[in-house]
């Protein structure tokens, strides 16, 4: 495919021409990436099944992996999943549009490749202005996981997709850099306990001011039934290894620098939304910089750093300090 054109657009007040034909790229079948409020999304038409197969192709993807349909109207929920129940209704109302995706029985019209072939399906309304004018304008609900290479960090900035998907895709609408940073809270609807299967600026807190008890990680058992929990992913090119405190990054640096190895440290700063919004965005930059390692000093066990030090783990995964306890 030739070179990815990237289309700029005021992400208060897009151009509705440029919408329109990305849009029409995406009824047609092709690869749309484009902005929203946690991270770049990869769009293809969710009813097509032959489109959203190339969303794995792109990505390099498992299709094991089931991706996530956005809609631009909170009303739209109902469109994608075979039931509506009061608790999706009421998370809907508080949250959406916003960095949430509730995980409901499929409705039928939704093709086995968006869900990997399971009777469950991750539905959310995006809030960005560019992403709900683009699925309102192709007039289908729209498929996409993070535009990113499968297992590497997800794109804050149109820049980061032009660098994995550059000639893989029809295009890339660039509106500016993304406000949250880290991809969206997932929570399990089709039990009767609702379950947290990825942590993200909606907190768990946030989740149980509205619908009570949620199981998460940390209070339930057994093995997890999002396979976007795969140990690894979201993960930079340099090896990352964690370190608690300051004095444990230093011992580390110190052996590192030892062994002639050219190192960074990434240290905790400012309040965790500002520090997930710009988490993605300095990896990829140290990635660019070829560090032998980066060294993060790890934010504390709170419940406000939870869902970063979610990311911060997986990034670190498979490293050589990564099975030390945290
Ligand atoms: O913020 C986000 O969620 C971004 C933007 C583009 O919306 N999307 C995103 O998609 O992060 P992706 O595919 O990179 O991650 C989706 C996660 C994966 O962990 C996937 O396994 C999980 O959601 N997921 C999707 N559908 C699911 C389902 N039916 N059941 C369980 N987990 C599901
Ligand atoms: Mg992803």
């Amino acid at each position: 495919m030739p070179a990815t054109p990237v289309w700029t657009l005021n992400p208060d007040d897009p151009n509705p021409e440029t919408i329109r034909q990305a849009a029409s790229l995406l009824v047609a079948g092709e690869l749309v990436a484009f902005p929203t409020e946690t991270v770049y999304g990869l769009g293809a038409n969710a009813l097509d099944a032959d489109a959203v197969a190339k969303i794995f192709i792109a990505k390099g993807r498992p299709s094991t992996n089931p991706v996530i349909v956005h809609i631009a109207d909170v009303e739209d929920g109902e469109m994608v999943t075979a039931t509506w129940p009061e608790v999706a209704a009421k998370l809907a109302k508080r949250f959406w549009p916003g960095p949430l995706t509730l995980v409901l029985p499929r409705n039928p019209r939704i093709p086995d490749i968006v869900t990997a072939g399971g009777e469950t399906v991750g539905v959310r309304c995006p809030d960005n202005t560019i992403a709900r004018a683009l699925i309102r304008a192709a007039g289908v609900p729209i498929a996409a996981p993070s535009a990113n290479r499968s297992m590497e960090l997800s794109p804050t900035r149109a820049e980061h997709v032009l660098t994995a998907l550059d000639g893989r895709i029809a295009a890339i609408l660039d509106g500016g850099p993304c406000r949250g940073g880290i991809e969206s809270t997932v929570l399990d609807l089709t039990d009767a306990v609702p379950r947290l299967l990825r942590p993200g600026l909606i907190s768990l807190a946030m989740l149980e001011a509205i619908v009570g008890e949620v199981h998460h990680p940390t209070t339930t058992e057994g093995p997890s039934r999002s396979p976007g929990q795969m140990a690894k992913h979201y993960a930079p090119h340099t090896p990352l290894v964690l370190a608690n405190g300051l004095a444990e990054v230093e011992r580390i640096q110190t052996e590192l620098r030892e062994r002639g190895l050219r190192t960074v440290c990434l240290n905790v700063t400012g309040v965790p939304a500002e520090y997930a919004e710009a988490l993605y965005a300095i990896l990829h930059q140290l990635d660019r910089e070829q560090y032998d390692t980066i060294v993060v000093e790890m934010p504390p066990d709170t419940p406000e750093w939870a869902a970063v030090r979610d990311r911060l783990m997986r990034a670190a995964v498979g490293t050589m300090y990564a099975k030390r306890p945290l």
